[in-house]
């Protein structure tokens, strides 16, 4: 107890001496009984219901429709809160992956939807965690199920039906991957407004595939608010997410996006996408020691208002051919090469759908944050992977280091509710 504190219940339990109980309470340190009533040591007293909380429980997202020729969560626009996990399949044989897949579309069908969990009776295990309360809130919740190149292995007799560009993420300079949070043969994106949302929605899911999958890793994200407008930040402070292809114009989405018929992909893969998802760490400390021209100078952006370098607003179109030296948005920097918008170019845009991440301290005790790089294509290696080769050696590598994630292919939509994940691939 500090001495100004000692004093003030000295000075207040003396003054009340002989008049209260709840004085002589004071004066013993709290020890004596409570006296009945009103007459409660205020120290011992709890304070007020704190009901207002700083997240608005009614400030749920409307429900994204679960069913669709693609699914859920690529073309939507991105939910605040994302947990990204990968799974290992251990179903014994294809029948026992059919009825994970159907039961997994059940659960995601209706944590989609929400509605209250069926009540099975004092006796036995809730049906529903009820983190979420009794009635589980839809909450903009999306599960985008893809699929890993080692679910085409011998296991399941799928090697034949295998998306033609589909494979183990090699190495790239500058990766350091660490297989514990590398691959696995399905990646779920779950997707929704607030935190407990999505890790509501992982928890019922691994709790009902249990014994058939299991979690290889596991990383939450998070889209900052705008900060202090336009498209959020990420930990580098520079709005990510403001230049993507227009991919909700048919003739884009088919040429970018999603996998058509007549490309040379399996019939069951049209209406899924390439879906690449690299965690990319972040070393921050050595970020912020360098000066705020270089940091704009790496990207191409001004770091407060995301405008190009050439530019005055975030939504300015960088002009390249005005500029063939550099000498305003140099020639290595990160949206330059990503992004060189020439026809010869364009071809190999991705849509990038990008979370945050922050997972507490690594082992060096260094800030343990970064961005989990998270793109849909129609193509892995035309256009992730003609991107990946521009950006080597940008000088961004020596802030940032690639350490897992994965090539999956997101599973074409449930087009009803007859239908189920990837049944186009599995049904004969
Ligand atoms: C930690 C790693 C990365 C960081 C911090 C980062 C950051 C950024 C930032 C700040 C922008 C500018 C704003 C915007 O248009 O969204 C941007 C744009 C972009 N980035 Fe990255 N990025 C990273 C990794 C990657 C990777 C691995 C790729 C692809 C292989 C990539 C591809 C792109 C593309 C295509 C653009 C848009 C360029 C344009 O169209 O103008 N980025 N990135």
């Amino acid at each position: 107890m500090s001495i100004n504190r000692r004093r003030f219940l000295t000075q207040a339990g003396l003054s009340a001496i002989t008049a209260t109980t709840a004085g002589s309470r004071l004066l013993d340190g709290g020890n004596a009984p409570a006296a009945a009533g009103n007459d409660r040591d205020p120290l011992g007293t709890d304070g007020p219901l704190d009901l207002e909380t700083l997240a608005d429980p009614a400030a749920r997202l409307a429900p994204v429709p679960f069913h669709g020729p693609w699914q859920a969560g690529i073309l939507t626009r991105p939910q605040p809160a994302a947990c990204f996990a990968s799974f290992d399949v251990f179903a014994g044989n294809r029948a026992e992956l059919v009825d994970l897949l159907r039961s997994l579309t059940g659960v995601a069908r209706f944590l989609t939807g929400g509605g209250t969990p069926e009540n099975l009776g004092p006796t036995a295990p809730p049906s529903d965690s009820g983190t979420l309360g009794p009635i589980v809130p839809a909450d903009g919740l999306t599960v985008t199920v893809s699929v890993g190149s080692t679910l085409f292995d011998g296991r399941y007799g799928l090697a034949s039906r295998k998306p033609r560009h589909l494979k183990t993420m090699p190495s790239f300079p500058n990766d350091n991957l660490d297989p514990a949070q590398t691959g696995g043969d399905l990646l779920l994106q779950i997707c929704a407004g607030s935190a407990d949302t999505a890790i509501h929605a992982l928890r019922e899911i691994a709790r009902q595939t249990s014994g058939v999958m299991q979690i290889r890793w596991r990383l939450d994200g998070f889209v900052a608010p705008a900060r202090p407008s336009g498209v959020p930040r990420n930990h580098l402070a520079f709005k990510d997410g403001i230049a993507n292809p227009n991919v909700n114009d048919p003739v884009v989405g088919n040429h970018l996006l999603w996998v058509t018929n007549g490309i040379g992909e399996p019939d069951w893969a049209v209406g899924g996408s390439y879906h690449v998802c690299r965690i990319i760490k972040m070393f921050i400390e050595f970020w912020d020691r360098v000066s705020l021209t270089e940091q704009q100078q790496m990207i191409g952006r001004y770091r407060d208002s995301g405008a190009p370098l050439d530019g005055q607003l975030e939504s300015d179109i960088p002009d390249f051919r005005a500029d063939p030296h550099g000498a305003v948005i140099p020639l290595n920097a990160h949206i330059r090469l990503a992004n060189p918008r020439t026809s010869e170019t364009d071809p190999s845009r991705i849509f990038r759908r990008g979370y945050n991440y922050d997972r507490g301290v690594d082992l060096n005790g260094n800030l343990d944050m970064g961005l989990i790089f998270n793109a849909f294509q129609q193509n892995l290696k035309r256009q992730f992977e003609a991107t990946q080769r521009r950006l080597i050696g940008e000088p961004m590598v020596d802030y940032v280091s690639p350490v897992g994630g994965g090539y999956f292919f997101a599973l074409p939509g449930v087009q009803t509710t007859q239908d189920w994940y990837a049944r186009g691939l599995l049904e004969d």
